[in-house]
């Protein structure tokens, strides 16, 4: 594995699964593989589930962590033949090189503006790094993917999991803000490789992009995708169009106890943070049948699986 950008990088998802799984019962067998190497993580927004799993993964390895956070003071530029006689001060070309000069591994995350659909798809900050970065990139969360959260969702389907083939729903939920689709698009993307039945459910208005959603069932109804789940995943995102822009919604799409009754005994699923008694009742989230602890308990697993691989430690 060169970089951890999607799931596409990963040559076989489900062996990186079990990694994680493996580095559960033995995290410090592997102590030696980061010696004398260094992960850099660099912030351009706020985090406390990513930074803390991370910054642990890489200890837990063995390695030196430096993390940088940069959310407003650092000016980057990404165009290329840009007069910088404005507000940039630095070239990402400069700032991905100079890193790469004291890392062995760069870990970023950015999340999008929200004004400019397309701006945001072509996911600059990120493929920069990658491009001009001369060690493996991580995505601690772009403007369109989140995939060390997707891998650590999958690795907790895969402990709580009570049949082979589970029916797993990603619900789109409310919030009070206009949020990135970037959870709900690398949960597609990684639950469309993984032995599930997915079914995507939100109200009309806040469809995905279809380079995400493929083949997956969508179903309008959220009573209708919720019979026999076995694994409910609400996350909220902005529509698409107009993009960024929360419209109205008619019904209330909260997970509630009443809604969580008509799954086969499912269990509710969410990254965290999450806003409660909007996104999801305190019944819900304070029950048995919730997994978000052991959700992000389990991003550690797979920031330390995923940083083992690109340490050279797993093919
Ligand atoms: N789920 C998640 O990525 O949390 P943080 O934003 O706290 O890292």
């Amino acid at each position: 594995m060169k970089k951890f950008t999607s799931v596409y990088d990963v040559d076989d998802p489900a062996s990186l699964v079990a990694e994680a799984l493996a580095l559960k019962k033995t995290p410090f067998a592997n102590q030696a593989l980061g010696r004398n190497k260094t992960v850099i993580l660099v912030f351009f927004n706020p985090s406390l589930r990513t930074r803390l799993s991370t910054e642990l993964a890489a200890k837990n390895l063995g390695c030196n962590v430096m993390t940088l956070n940069v959310a407003d003071g650092w000016k980057l530029e990404f165009a290329d033949g840009t007069v910088m006689n404005g507000g940039t001060a630095e070239h990402i070309r400069e700032a991905a090189g100079v890193m790469s000069q004291y890392a062995d591994i760069l870990a970023v995350r950015s999340f999008p503006g929200l004004e400019d659909k397309d701006k945001d798809y072509a996911d600059e900050v990120m493929n920069a790094f990658v491009k001009y970065a001369s060690v493996p990139v991580v995505s601690l969360e772009s403007a369109i993917r989140h995939p060390l959260q997707s891998l650590a969702d999958w690795v907790t389907i895969e402990e709580y999991k009570k049949q082979i083939r589970p029916k797993v729903v990603l619900t789109w939920a409310p919030h009070p803000r206009a949020l990135p689709q970037a959870v709900s698009n690398s949960f597609l993307e990684w639950m469309q490789a993984a032995p599930v039945d997915l079914v995507l459910t939100h109200p009309e208005g806040y469809e995905l992009d279809p380079a995400f959603v493929k083949n997956t069932p969508v179903a309008y109804s959220q009573k209708e995708a919720f019979a026999g789940a076995d694994f409910v995943y609400a996350k909220n995102w902005s529509p698409l169009t107009p993009y960024g822009k929360p419209q109205p919604v008619a019904e209330n799409w909260q997970v509630t106890k009443e809604k969580m009754d008509m799954t086969d005994n499912g269990y509710f699923m969410h990254c965290l943070p999450v806003r409660r008694n909007v996104v999801v009742s305190d019944a819900v989230l304070d029950s048995s049948q919730s997994l978000v602890l052991p959700q992000a308990g389990n991003r550690l697993y797979a920031a330390q699986a995923v940083l083992q691989r690109l340490l050279g430690g797993v093919d």
